[in-house]
């Protein structure tokens, strides 16, 4: 049985008086424990995908199977780091890492001190009194990351959690993900623009079409993680990712 299966998706935002087509028939299924990372062009609808899968958008059309049950509504069974923080300006840095386990329970020691010891392997010992407006734009991405892994769940769903670091703290970062992923075992979709990103990470690359978005590919990665970026066969995926996304951007300013 699938961990998720998504059926028939489409959606569309309205627009002045016409509406958007954002995402278009689209299928893909997620076994359990895999980790997945979605490629496709800026504005193609990743985000509203992670939003519909989250729950905080109805789509149009489509089903979802969440471990083999029809989902209709919100549920609490991702970590879902969105692309943008949202951390709360009002509370420190800890006190926003805690909100998941607040919200389920009032924090035990244990919990907190897994926090402390997130923060730290993050890099952001000495920072647990700050506020967000504190912070650089990546270390607030960090603490958005550890805040989602805190939420204890077994599906995430990570929305270019990398995105604002830069290449070295980035790597750091991936690293760091791929041991708690070693170790937990936890089914991820992770959304990225970084074809090296996708290709070091996960065990299957979705590659995603230009508006209306719909799966162009699926690619399986099978190298032995840590992945070696001067494999031949490593070299050859991304030539052949970076292709099939040059063409997708082609089709949108050939449209326009
Ligand atoms: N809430 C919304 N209302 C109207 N249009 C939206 C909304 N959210 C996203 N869009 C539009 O849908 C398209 C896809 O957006 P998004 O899913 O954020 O793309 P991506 O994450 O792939 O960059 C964009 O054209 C964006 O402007
Ligand atoms: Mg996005």
């Amino acid at each position: 049985m699938s961990k998720l299966h998504i059926r028939g998706l489409s959606h569309s935002f309205k627009k002045e008086q016409k509406r958007l087509n954002v995402i278009k028939n689209l299928d893909f299924i997620v076994d359990d424990g895999e980790f997945i990372a979605l490629l496709g062009p800026s504005g193609c609808g990743k985000s509203t995908l992670f939003n519909i899968i989250a729950g905080i958008i109805r789509p149009e059309c489509g089903a979802m199977f969440l471990n083999g049950e029809y989902v209709d509504t919100h549920t609490d069974a991702f970590g879902y780091m969105q692309q943008k923080d949202l951390l709360l300006p009002w509370r420190t840095v800890i006190k926003n890492v805690l909100i998941g386990p607040e919200i389920q329970k009032s924090p035990d020691s244990f919990v907190k001190s897994k926090a402390l010891s997130l923060l730290s392997q993050l890099g952001l010992e000495g920072f647990e009194n700050s506020y967000p407006n504190q912070l650089s734009g990546g270390m607030r991405q960090r603490v958005a990351l550890v805040r989602t892994l805190l939420c204890n769940k077994d599906f995430l769903l990570l929305d270019e959690p990398f995105g604002a670091l830069d290449a070295m703290t980035r790597s750091v970062m991936q690293s760091i993900l791929m041991d708690i992923w070693n170790k937990k075992k936890q089914t991820v979709l992770l959304i990225t623009h970084d074809v090296e990103e996708a290709l070091c990470l996960a065990d299957r690359i979705i590659v995603l079409t230009a508006r209306p978005t719909s799966i162009k590919s699926e690619i399986d990665v099978n190298l032995e993680r840590p992945r070696s970026t001067t494999d031949s066969y490593y070299i050859n995926l991304k030539k052949q990712v970076l292709d099939m996304l040059q063409l997708e951007l082609e089709s949108i300013f050939t449209m326009n």
